[in-house]
């Protein structure tokens, strides 16, 4: 059963009822085209069957994987960047306790990550960190060329190789990259490390559900079949449903289209959950990557709130508006915590004793849509009960889908990212690479 819920009563006001009939129509072909593999990019759908089809060895691969890592790593280090990391630090982050490195009962390694970025103290404080741990490595790139992970994976390599004897350092090492091309795999053919493969069909940004995001997930000690489960679940809804109103990927992609068309330039996914943070970032490379191209595409951009009401909520309410809001909202919080009454109400709080923070939150996040539409902000919500893995792979195939059904109402391809090699050549250029 899906447990996700879309309400665009606060957005479709801001489109005319007969606009809005033909472009939910054409979405419904665009779910055709995608369903059928007749669109752009679609040599790259490995990901659309994926949860119903996952191989039940390789979880139990993973699984196994997982406990043995647990046993002698304090620390998991994630190299990767974009889709080789994302995903699984939004998962890892939204299940965590929110100082997951003070909490004295965390059980699993902490995962940490790397080779997202040049950061030279970054990287000096990790090997620093390193010193002092026990740890193991994913090195995950699908390309196996990207220069960000390949610099900390060169750096970490060094450092493991001092700190471990030749076959523990092998065996703290694996590598998540194609099946047969590029550098990585040709290192992890030479020194030995053990692989698993990213399906040739599947873009980096589409693969938090293959083994880049569920090994990291299983590390960190969460439920990688309950988070296969929500996505199967999502699969089996979204693929049938077609009818008007009654697939909220479709209901998605079709609001956010008719809303650019009337000049909503800007998306801001907004959450009323610190831990959701990471999940913002994922959801930003999605859309990002796959709409923003030919001179085109909703700019994705997030926004946390309550904090960010002190900051961004000034524009939002009164800026430029050529922007929209999806609100993600968490119905129950996994725990519960009241505000105390106090005999003196010398900080006048009294009026809430009693009340739990979150009854705070939701009246927060119901004010702020109600400010926001009176200011020309069309406000999508997107709910869900509670975060947990069903309901996070729930999301995750959700946005994946509607991802694909808006990029193809755009009239892009929502799989290819040529646009990412730009600054790259750029850079090789200005650093001399052989060849450039
Ligand atoms: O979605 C994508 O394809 C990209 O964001 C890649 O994930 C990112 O550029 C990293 O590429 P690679 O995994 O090849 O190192």
């Amino acid at each position: 059963m899906i447990k996700l819920e879309i309400d665009i009563s606060k957005a479709s006001t801001f489109i005319d009822p007969s606009e809005w009939q033909s472009i939910e129509e054409e979405v419904i072909r665009q779910h055709k085209t995608l369903l059928t593999g007749t669109g752009k990019g679609n040599d790259f759908l490995g990901w659309l069957r994926l949860p119903s089809t996952f191989p039940g060895d390789l979880i139990k691969r993973i699984r196994e994987d997982a406990e043995r890592i647990k046993k002698v790593s304090k620390i998991y280090l994630v190299i990767g960047i974009g889709g080789s990391y994302l995903g699984a630090r939004a998962v890892i982050e939204a299940l965590s306790h929110n100082f997951p490195s003070l909490y004295s009962e965390n059980e699993s390694p902490q995962v940490l990550f790397a080779g997202n970025n040049l950061g030279e103290d970054y990287h000096s404080d990790l090997l620093g960190i390193l010193d002092e741990y026990a740890y193991s490595v994913a090195v995950i790139s699908k390309s196996g060329t990207t220069t960000e992970p390949a610099i900390a994976f060169r750096l970490v390599k060094e450092h493991l190789k001092k700190k471990y004897s030749s076959t523990d350092f092998t065996e703290r090492i694996i590598a998540i990259t194609d099946a047969s091309k590029g550098v990585l795999k040709e290192l992890a053919d030479k020194e030995g490390y053990q692989t698993y493969i990213i399906p040739d069909d599947i873009g980096g940004r589409y693969s938090v559900l293959t083994p880049v995001g569920l090994l990291p997930i299983a590390i960190a000690g969460f439920d990688i079949e309950h988070l296969l489960k929500g996505a199967r679940e999502m699969q089996e809804h979204l693929f049938s449903a077609v009818s008007p109103g009654s697939n909220p990927a479709i209901t998605y992609a079709a609001i956010r289209n008719a809303l650019y068309r009337k000049g909503k330039r800007i998306e801001i996914l907004v959450n009323y959950q610190p831990n959701l943070f990471y999940f913002t970032e994922w959801w930003k490379q999605l859309f990002g990557e796959s709409e923003g191209k030919d001179n085109k595409g909703i700019y994705p951009s997030g926004a946390n709130f309550t904090t960010d009401l002190h900051s961004l909520g000034q524009f939002i309410q009164e800026g430029t508006r050529d922007i929209f809001e999806t609100v993600l909202s968490v119905e129950h919080p996994r725990k519960e915590l009241r505000i105390p009454s106090k005999e003196q109400d010398e900080d006048g709080l009294n009026y809430l004793s009693g009340k739990r923070i979150s009854e705070v939150n939701d009246k927060a996040e119901l004010g702020t849509r109600l400010a926001h539409i009176e200011g020309g902000v069309p406000n999508i919500r997107i709910s869900v009960p509670e975060i947990n893995e069903e309901t996070l792979g729930q999301l995750i195939y959700f946005f994946e889908f509607a991802c694909a059904l808006s990029g193809y109402t755009l009239g892009v391809n929502p799989f290819d990212q040529p646009g990412v090699e730009a600054y790259k050549k750029k850079m090789f250029t200005l650093l001399g690479k052989p060849g450039q």
